[in-house]
C-alpha cells in the first residue's frame, strides 16, 4: 500500500480533517511503520482543535503516540515485522504523526514493543501513562517512598492521573485522588485511591503554607491546584508537575522550598534519553496491572479521533483512550 489514510492539519484557515496521502509524501527517517494503533492525549487534543499552538509545521499528521509494525528500516535497530512503539520527540508537532496508517521516524526514536505488552496495552499507556511513570520514578529519585505518607494524585481520573494512582497504589503508597468527577470516586478507589478530595479544594488561589496533608504528588493540572499542593506538602516532601490541565502559570510563593523543604520536580516526557525511555517502558509493563489498565481504558475506531480530541479538553475523557487506525 502506498496510499494511506492520515488526519490532516492545514493552518490557515486552521483545519482537521481525514485525507489521503501517498507514501512519497511522509517526512525523513529511516524508518517505516504500519500503524496498529495510536491513543488520544491531552495534547492531541489541543493539536486537533487549534486550541493552543502545539503544531509547528503544516501540513502536519497529530498524534503524539503510535504502535505499529516495522515495514521497513535502514537502521540497525530494526528490521521489517518488528513490533515497535513511539512516544515523544515532536511526532505530531513538528514531524508527521500517529493518526495514520503509516509513519516514518527515526529509528533512534522507537522503543521495541516492551515484552509482554500488546501493541494496544501499550497504546493505552501511551504519553499520558509513559509520563506517570517518569513522575512515579522522579519521586523515587527524590527518596520518596510510602512510608514517609500518603501521595495526592491531581487530575485523577485522566490519563496521567488514572494510570499514576494504579501504579502508586500497587506500589504501597497510600493515594489521595484530587478530581472534579464526583461521580468517578468508585473508579478511583477500584484503580486503588484510598481518599478522593474535590479539585475545587485546590483549584482557587490559596495561602503560601497550609496544613501538611501529603508526603508527595504528581500534578497534571498546574497554576493554583499546583501552588496550593506545593503549600500542603509535608516536610521535605516532592511534587512531580508534568501538566497545566488548569493553566500554564504557578502562582506560588518560596514558602515552600525555604520553609519545608519541598522539591518541585519537572517532568518532560518528550526527549528523554533512550535509556530512561527503555527502563519506563520496562517498569510499566511489569509493573502496572493489566486488569486496572484494561478497565481504565476505551476503545474508539480512527474515525472517532476528532470527537475524543474535543472531549478530552473538556475534561470528559475517563482514564485512555485506545485508538485502532488499521
Ligand atoms: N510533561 C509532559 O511531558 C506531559 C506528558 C503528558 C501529559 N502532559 C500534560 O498533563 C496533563 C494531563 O494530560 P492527560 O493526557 O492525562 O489529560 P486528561 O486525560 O485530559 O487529564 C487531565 C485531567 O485534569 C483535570 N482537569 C481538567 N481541566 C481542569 C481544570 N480546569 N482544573 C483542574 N483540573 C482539571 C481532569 O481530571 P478530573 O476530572 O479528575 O478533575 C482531567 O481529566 C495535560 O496538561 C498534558 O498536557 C504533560
Amino acid at each position: 500500500m502506498t496510499q494511506f489514510k492520515a488526519i490532516r492539519i492545514d493552518k490557515d484557515p486552521y483545519r482537521a480533517a481525514y485525507a489521503d496521502f501517498d507514501e512519497t509524501e511522509l517526512m525523513e527517517g529511516d524508518v517505516t511503520v504500519r500503524v496498529s494503533h495510536s491513543t488520544v492525549n491531552y495534547k492531541d487534543g489541543l493539536a486537533i482543535t487549534g486550541k493552543s499552538p502545539v503544531v509547528r509545521r503544516f501540513p502536519m499528521i497529530p498524534g503524539i503516540d503510535f504502535a505499529g509494525v516495522v515495514e521497513s528500516s535502514s537502521h540497525p535497530d530494526f528490521k521489517p515485522g518488528d513490533e515497535v512503539v513511539l512516544n515523544g520527540w515532536g511526532v505530531g508537532e513538528n514531524h508527521f504523526g500517529g493518526y495514520s496508517q503509516k509513519a516514518r521516524v527515526k529509528g533512534d526514536w522507537l522503543v521495541p514493543l516492551p515484552k509482554g505488552l500488546t501493541a494496544a496495552q501499550s497504546m493505552a499507556i501511551g504519553t499520558a501513562g509513559y509520563t506517570a511513570m517518569l513522575a512515579v520514578m522522579a519521586l523515587e529519585k527524590q527518596g520518596m517512598t510510602p512510608d514517609r505518607g500518603p501521595v495526592l494524585v491531581t487530575g485523577a481520573a485522566g490519563g496521567v492521573g488514572s494510570i499514576a494512582i494504579s501504579l502508586l497504589a500497587t506500589a504501597g503508597w497510600r493515594v489521595i485522588a484530587s478530581t472534579g468527577r464526583a461521580d468517578e470516586a468508585d473508579f478511583l478507589k477500584h484503580l486503588g485511591a484510598s481518599e478522593i478530595i474535590d479539585r475545587a479544594e485546590l483549584s482557587a488561589p490559596g495561602k503560601p503554607l497550609g496544613k501538611e496533608r501529603w508526603a508527595a504528588a504528581v500534578d497534571s493540572v498546574g497554576s493554583h491546584t499546583l501552588a496550593n499542593v506545593l503549600a500542603q506538602t509535608s516536610y521535605e516532601g516532592a511534587v512531580a508537575a508534568c501538566g497545566l490541565a488548569q493553566g500554564m502559570d504557578l502562582p506560588t510563593s518560596v514558602a515552600p522550598f525555604i520553609l519545608r523543604g519541598v522539591c518541585l520536580l519537572g517532568i518532560d516526557s518528550v526527549t528523554k534519553p533512550k535509556a530512561v525511555r527503555l527502563q519506563a517502558w520496562d517498569r510499566l509493563a511489569r509493573e502496572l496491572d493489566r486488569t486496572k489498565l484494561a478497565e481504565l481504558s476505551t476503545t474508539i475506531g480512527f474515525y472517532k479521533v476528532m470527537d475524543t480530541a474535543a472531549e478530552i479538553l473538556q475534561g470528559k475523557v475517563r482514564g485512555r483512550v485506545i485508538v485502532e487506525i488499521d
